[in-house]
């Protein structure tokens, strides 16, 4: 792939709070249109794990910058291998999670993992998921999109996904910390969650998942370029 495919690939930017559904919606359209997917939040939280194993203080922002700039991680068939070991289900874990949103605060953190989200950037395209995809990650992408839900209605998703995992959840626990993530996430001064000037705002509580990808596509087909 020479540089300049990689620049101009476009990217469709989904950025928006916890569980508000961003992952199962990205690789929908990604699948749909036959691209690559970027899991940003998947490389903050490996972060936090590769951290919490190697018992690094939370506030050492240099050493995590470390780790983060280091990571030995591979995407495959839908499995994510941190130093060749499956990991997939570690990081979904609600400690990780919340470490995530901590380590994600630190300038030092977010710098070393910055050129490796951009070289996920690759024809014919990529749909990249998180909190900064359209702000900072991809501020040229064609299409960046805003998806909200309300906290109820995500710590409910949140609660049953981990339920029909056999993962024993709490509603009241997950609502307390969504709301702190979610503060977390918007208060920081560092690439803090908030929607791009040119992003579209959608609002996913009351649609499927099916039915918010469908939105997606349709958007996509009003800006792509025709071919
Ligand atoms: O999307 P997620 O829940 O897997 O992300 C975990 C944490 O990582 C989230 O609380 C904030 C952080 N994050 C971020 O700061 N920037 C991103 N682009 C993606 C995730």
């Amino acid at each position: 792939m020479s540089s300049t495919s990689a620049t101009f690939a476009p990217v469709i930017t989904i950025d928006g709070p916890t569980a508000s559904g961003k992952g199962t919606v990205a690789h929908g359209v990604a699948t749909a249109l036959g691209w690559a997917v970027l899991d940003s939040g998947a490389l903050y939280r490996l972060t936090a794990l590769a951290s919490i194993e190697r018992n690094i203080a939370d506030d050492a922002q240099d050493e995590i910058a470390a780790v983060a700039e280091a990571l030995d991680v591979r995407f495959e068939h839908g499995a994510i291998l941190l130093e060749g070991r499956d990991v997939t289900e570690a990081i979904r874990d609600e400690r990780v999670g919340n470490t995530a949103s901590c380590v994600a605060a630190f300038p030092a953190v977010r710098a070393a993992l910055l050129a490796r989200q951009r070289a996920f950037r690759q024809a014919p395209g990529l749909v990249a998921d998180g909190r900064d995809m359209g702000t900072v990650v991809f501020p040229d992408a064609p299409l960046k999109v805003f998806l909200v839900a309300d906290v109820e209605a995500r710590a409910q998703r949140r609660c049953k996904q981990l339920i029909d995992k056999g993962i024993p959840a709490n509603l009241t626990d997950l609502l307390r910390d969504m709301r702190e993530r979610d503060a977390r996430d918007t208060q920081r001064a560092a690439a803090p969650l908030k929607p791009a000037q040119d992003a579209r705002q959608l609002d996913s509580s009351n649609l499927t998942a099916e039915q918010t990808i469908q939105t997606i596509l349709d958007y996509w087909r009003d800006v792509a370029p025709a071919s």
